[in-house]
This record gives C-alpha cells, structure tokens and sequence, in this order.
C-alpha cells in the first residue's frame, strides 16, 4: 500500500502519470464520475485549511465517493489527548483513504506506520505539503508548458513555508531548474534543504533581498504569505510579515510571460491591484488542487475510469 507523506515518495515518472491523468480529468470529467463510487475519503485536520480540505472533499465527491472527517483538533478526540496513533488505526476501519493535516512535522508519517489505508500528507508544520506540490506542478506544466529550463524565485516565508520546501524538493529533479530565494534573512530557507537538497545536487541557486532586482530573470514568481502561526514571538512576526508586497509597479520589471503562483492563502504580499494582470495564476492554481487530488486519489486506491 502506498502512501504520499514527502514529494519524493513519488518518482518523476509517478508525477508525470497523476499530472497525465489530472490533464485527462480537465479534459472529460465525466468520464471519472463514478471512479470512487462506494469509497470514502477521511479528511483529518488539526490545523486550519480552506483550500486543501475542500478540494480534496470535492475531489472525492467529482469521483462519486464520500467524505467523512473533522476540521480542527478541537472538534476531535485529540482534545481529549488521543494519540495520532489510535486515531488512525480506528478511522482505518471507517474510511478507504485519509487526508492529515497536522502541526507537528512527521504526524502523517507515524500515523502511516499505524494505517492500514492510504494516508496523504496534506500538510505537516512547517516540513512538507506534497499535494500542494502536485498543484503547483500541474499549474506549471499547464500554463507554462515546461517543468524544465526554468528560473524560479519564491519570496517570502522561505524558512517556515511548508509548499516552498516541497515544491524545492520535487523540483530539483528536473532539468535546468535555477532558484532564486527571496527573503529576509531570519525567514531563509533551512540549512537541510540547502545542504542536502540544493548543494549535494549541485543545483544553481541564490539567495538575495530585493525582489525587483531579481524580477527580470524569473520565469516563475512564487510569493508566499509570512507563517504567523510557527513564529515563537509575536514581534518578530510583525516585523517581517511585510517584507515584500508584490504590486503593479513591480510586475512592470517581469518578463511578459513569467506567472506568478501563490498557494493561498494571501494576506498582504500580493496587493489585489495585481490579480487581473494575466500573469497573476494563483486562483487558476488553486482550480488545478481539485483535479491533481482527484488523480491522487484515483492512482492511491488503483480504481480507473469506468
Ligand atoms: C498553504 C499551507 O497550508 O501550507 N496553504 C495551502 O495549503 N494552500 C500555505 C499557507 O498557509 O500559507
């Protein structure tokens, strides 16, 4: 049984089969109505989702299956002080597949070791969000037509923000990727990422602090909202979370086809003034999470079209 709790436990040859399939669902959805009929998907959140939670809902719902869960931890027995372990190993008989989200980094993985259905990481702390990553990739590869040859900054929160540390990490496997790491110093990215995902394959990067410098080189602009809830002090907080402010102004300095991605949701890093510009594909992106889970869900429980 397979399980998706890091982005590397899919293999880019896996990748490109759930984007296909995810491109195919776009294309005749239909044809996927009845994929999961009688199959239920739990959803597990101890942190708060709107996107990620829905989507996956209605990504089972598009496939005729049904949904079960909690949306916060108070609303479950982890109020109580159960353990992730006994959670799991009882939803294990009420449902086919489970989506956690949960803010202790490597939750989903120890409630995988306890599970006897597929259990999807739908994000963990400040670690990894894989199906954020499938999302991003699909928006990508749509809109962009590539997932090679490709400057990428990610401003923002580099060092908590969970979708930057996934999408890192899935990226470096493909060809030409270069990043371009826009931040203040406190919110870097973490030493483990650099050193043992960017350094030891040997992939071109740099890290600076203004983003209109970098603005022209980039192929992909991916803003990130600054993580309130993994800061230890509140000033700190306050301090940073303005650090970059995408505008009008700034767009000017971009390639006339570099997009922007964000994984939502936004606070003050994109001003609205930048949403109609054509570049601007975050709510697009966030259209894309529905069909990449409803493939997910498809390859993790081996169910085709019929
Ligand atoms: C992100 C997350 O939860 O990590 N949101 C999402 O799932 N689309 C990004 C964020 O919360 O800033």
């Amino acid at each position: 049984m397979k399980h998706l709790i890091s982005p590397l436990d899919l293999s880019v040859s896996e990748l490109k089969e759930i984007l296909d399939l995810a491109g195919e669902i776009i294309n005749e959805p239909k044809k996927y109505a009845n994929s999961c009929n009688g199959k239920k998907l739990a959803t597990l959140f101890y942190e708060p989702s709107t996107r990620t939670r829905l989507s996956f809902e209605a990504a089972m719902l598009n496939l005729g299956g049904s949904v079960l869960g909690f949306s916060s931890a108070d609303s479950s027995s982890a109020a109580k002080g159960e353990s992730v372990a006994d959670t799991i190993r009882v939803i294990s008989s009420y449902a086919d597949i489970c989506a956690m989200r949960h803010p202790k980094e490597g939750a989903p993985l120890v409630a995988s070791t306890y599970s006897s259905i597929p259990v999807i990481n739908a994000g963990d702390g400040g670690h990894n969000h894989p199906t954020q990553t499938l999302t991003d990739l699909l928006t990508i590869r749509t809109l962009k037509g590539r997932l090679n040859n490709l400057t990428v900054g990610f401003c923002g929160d580099l060092k908590f923000g969970r979708t930057v540390h996934s999408l890192i990490n899935a990226m470096v496997r493909y060809e030409n990727i270069n990043f371009v790491l826009i931040s203040p110093d406190e919110l870097k990215i973490p030493t483990y990422l650099r050193e043992e995902v960017l350094d030891a394959n040997q992939i071109p990067f740099k890290e600076v602090k203004v983003l209109e410098d970098v603005m022209p080189e980039l192929d992909l602009l991916y803003m990130t909202r600054v993580q309130k809830e993994r800061f230890f002090n509140e000033e700190d907080y306050i301090r940073l979370k303005d650090s970059f402010i995408l505008d009008s102004k700034k767009m000017e300095y971009a390639k006339s086809d570099m997009l922007v991605l964000h994984p939502l949701p936004r606070v003050n890093e994109i001003s609205t003034e930048v949403d109609d510009d054509p570049r601007a594909v975050y709510f697009k992106q966030a259209e894309y999470g529905v069909y990449v889970r409803m493939a997910l869900i498809m390859k993790l429980l081996e169910v085709k079209a019929c």
